[in-house]
């Protein structure tokens, strides 16, 4: 049992946040018991760890990041998605082959995340079965929730970093049998890594193993035009590029799709009735030059729609920082399209990144009762003077103007966790 004391703030609905000033959040094995304003009687006795004024918050919840790109973040940004995977992102995953550099640059990754309070992430690694292992390791190690996928790529690859189609369905399905039971909070994930570089059978043999093991799915989806059109030449026998998905039996609420930047209504609708994740990068799509999300038709039509950075194409590790450019984007999209796609407030931006992508995790990215207890410890001394602020004042001066070093204290699971070695 954990009592933390400070300002509470969370999001139950995207609409609003709760507020608990100067209040007690109550964990009991690894789970919020609740929030008070005024501790109850039995809990009288129990320690109570005090932050003081600080904010207490849920952990970011990162829906889409690609670990062996962290070592390229900020690289070769001048170029495309295609162009920019062939030059930078497939040259540099390829050394993943080799274990001590994974090892390595790995570490480095778990260390970015819990600077940034990232206690939750859905990663892609490398298509190398030992690197994934070697992620999982380092991340169930630094006490970081995670989905890590392997990824498969069977055709328009470069020699250097492809896959034979049988080999890689069972090497995933080996690599699924050695790590779906292993750790507590990793788990994995399948990850065909787009259509074009996955053949149909590819596609339906991991759609099957998703089934046959009940393992999430993690992919990209309609990011840059250039490969919308790809896609559509690849496969004029489907209607969209969504359907494709559907139709090898990947999309459903198991799913979560990285970007969705251009879709149709058509394919926004079937995302909704599929039940699949949307994973919003609006800093990736900045950086590749690939367009606005148009988020709000997104969440209009019902498709859940959570945060991710994106890493590599995504130059920032924080999602508090995803947030505020998600805002932004919905801003320019507002401008450019006719003012009538209304911008996304503060509290629907933190919601996507906590509750939402929670939800993938099941129950994270809250502090409603029976919630598993990931928290964030926020002093904002540095930001600015508190006292003539509310709350939720505050709150946004950090998702703006913050960093990690405003990040005092992460708990995941009710766990505190410390910097990984
Ligand atoms: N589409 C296919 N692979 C990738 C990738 O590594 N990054 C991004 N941003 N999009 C992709
Ligand atoms: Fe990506």
């Amino acid at each position: 049992m954990k009592i933390l004391k400070g300002n509470i703030i969370y999001t139950v609905v995207p609409e609003k946040f709760e507020v608990y000033e100067n209040s007690y959040l109550v964990e009991i094995d690894g789970k919020v018991s609740g929030v008070y304003k005024h501790l109850p009687e039995e809990l009288k006795d129990v320690e109570v760890e005090d932050f003081g004024d600080s904010l207490i918050i849920p952990g970011f919840v990162d829906m889409h990041f690609h670990a062996p790109q962290f070592q390229n973040i900020g690289l070769g940004l001048d170029e495309e998605l295609l162009p920019w995977l062939e030059k930078y992102t497939f040259p540099e995953e390829a050394k993943y082959d080799n274990e001590e550099y994974a090892k390595r640059l790995y570490t480095n990754v778990a260390k970015a995340l819990w600077k940034n309070g990232t206690t939750r992430a859905v990663l892609f690694s490398t298509i190398h079965k030992n690197g994934t292992k070697i992620l999982m390791d380092v991340l169930d190690k630094a006490g970081i929730g995670a989905y890590v996928g392997k990824v498969n790529m069977d055709r328009n690859s470069p020699d250097f970093y492809i896959e034979d189609t049988d080999e890689s369905l069972e090497k995933t399905e080996e690599w699924i049998l050695e790590t779906k039971d292993k750790y507590e909070l990793v788990k994995p994930i399948i990850t065909p890594r787009f259509v074009p570089t996955c053949s149909e059978k590819l596609m339906k043999g991991l759609a099957e193993l998703s089934d046959k093991y009940n393992i999430k799915v993690q992919s990209h989806l309609s990011e840059n035009e250039g490969e919308v059109e790809w896609v559509k030449s690849l496969h004029p026998e489907f209607n969209s590029y969504a359907a494709i998905y559907d139709g090898m039996g990947l999309l459903n609420d198991r799913t979560v799709m990285a970007h969705t930047v251009h879709n149709t209504d058509e394919e926004i609708k079937l995302l909704s009735k599929r039940g699949t994740i949307s994973a919003h990068c609006p800093n990736a799509n900045y950086n590749l030059s690939s367009g606005i999300m148009p988020v709000r038709r997104f969440l209009d039509a019902g498709v859940k729609v959570a945060l991710g950075t994106d890493v590599g194409a995504g130059h920032q590790v924080g999602i508090y920082k995803v947030m505020s450019q998600a805002i932004e984007a919905s801003k320019m999209n507002w401008f450019y399209n006719g003012k009538s796609e209304k911008c996304l407030t503060t509290s629907e931006a933190f919601y996507m990144g906590t509750k939402a992508g929670g939800e993938f995790f099941e129950k994270v990215g809250s502090f409603e009762k029976g919630y598993t207890m990931d928290a964030l410890v926020i002093n904002d001394e540095s930001l600015g003077d508190k006292d003539f602020r509310s709350i939720e004042e505050r709150l946004q001066r950090f998702i703006y103007c913050g960093d990690d070093r405003n990040i005092i204290r992460r708990y995941v699971a009710g766990k505190l966790i410390s910097e990984p070695k």
